[in-house]
């Protein structure tokens, strides 16, 4: 079923939720593909109920960014979503969500949210906040999955529900790639043929860096360097950054000795694509 109204959606959970239901929530921009899928099929193990919301939510694009461009197919992403198991497409509108005047964000404070994509972009993580808050408060979840693919995201959205006590169990799954190794994205449709094939560099470089922290190598610059270096051979990359962190406060270290992540965002002509690894 979808539902686009929020008084709608939250009848119908009520009544699951008094029938003893437990509710999974899998908030995407929608244009879903296997990444997403694998979120819904989680939240369908350990859920009675999972909601599914197809937004693609103007906060958090800035004016010059691909808001308008965003690919959108309701039919399709419906039609994806139910068969991987989800019970409700929460698909509203732009004025359901924010109707005039709404003028209210939710914002994580600290560094986390100014590094990596945050320094590029920094709105754009007050505008996730605010809309996956806004989500939480129409379904309240017991469950809310979200993808490593976008680390720094899950890292902030985690940091949310502890500071702001919502008690919500938020469960990261693992990156999904094509089998030619590009991490899955709804952006990934903007791609030409040859720079899907230059893209490659992201998941190869990164499982460079991996092989060379294996065989010893803790110094951060040079897993930066080594990174950049491989990525500057293809000529239609331009890097927007490549970091080296503690994973998931996303402090900056010279030595990898905790949990790391090692994040970038690469531009390919208008596209610009991001990828990750956690090492343990
Ligand atoms: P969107 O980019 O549609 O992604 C929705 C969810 O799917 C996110 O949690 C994202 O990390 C996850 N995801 C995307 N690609 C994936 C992949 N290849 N493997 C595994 N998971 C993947 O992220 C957003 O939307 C928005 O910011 C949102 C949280 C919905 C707020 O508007």
């Amino acid at each position: 079923m979808i539902i686009e109204k929020i008084d709608l959606l939250r009848k119908f959970l009520k009544e699951k939720r008094q029938s003893g239901l437990s509710i999974g929530l899998v908030p995407t921009m929608g244009y879903l593909h296997e990444g997403h899928l694998s979120l819904i099929r989680r939240a369908k193990k350990e859920n009675g109920v999972v909601v599914v919301s197809v937004f693609v939510n103007p906060s958090q694009f800035a004016p010059n960014e691909d808001f308008d461009a965003y690919p959108r197919d309701i039919d399709r992403d419906y039609k994806l979503a139910s068969e991987a198991g989800a019970d409700i497409v929460f698909h509203p509108d732009t004025e359901e969500m924010y109707p005039p005047y709404s003028n209210t964000f939710v914002e994580v404070g600290g560094e986390m949210t100014k590094v990596l994509c945050g320094a590029s972009r920094p709105t754009h993580f007050r505008g996730v906040t605010t809309v996956v808050n806004m989500l939480f408060n129409i379904t309240n979840p017991d469950n809310a999955y979200f993808g490593q693919k976008d680390a720094q995201q899950a890292a902030i959205i985690e940091k949310m529900v502890r500071d702001l006590h919502l008690g919500i169990k938020i469960t990261v799954c693992p990156i999904v790639r094509e089998a030619s190794g590009l991490a899955m994205s709804s952006r990934n449709k903007y791609l030409s043929e040859e720079e899907k094939t230059q893209a490659l560099v992201l998941n190869r470089s990164l499982d460079m860096a991996k092989r060379a922290i294996v065989n010893g190598q803790r110094n951060s610059a040079e897993i930066v360097r080594m990174i950049t270096d491989r990525i500057n051979k293809e000529s239609l990359a331009s890097i927007d950054y490549v970091s080296v962190c503690s994973y998931p406060d996303l402090i900056a270290a010279e030595q990898i000795e905790t949990r790391t992540l090692i994040a970038l965002a690469v531009r390919f002509g208008k596209t610009r694509l991001i990828d990750n690894i956690i090492i343990e």
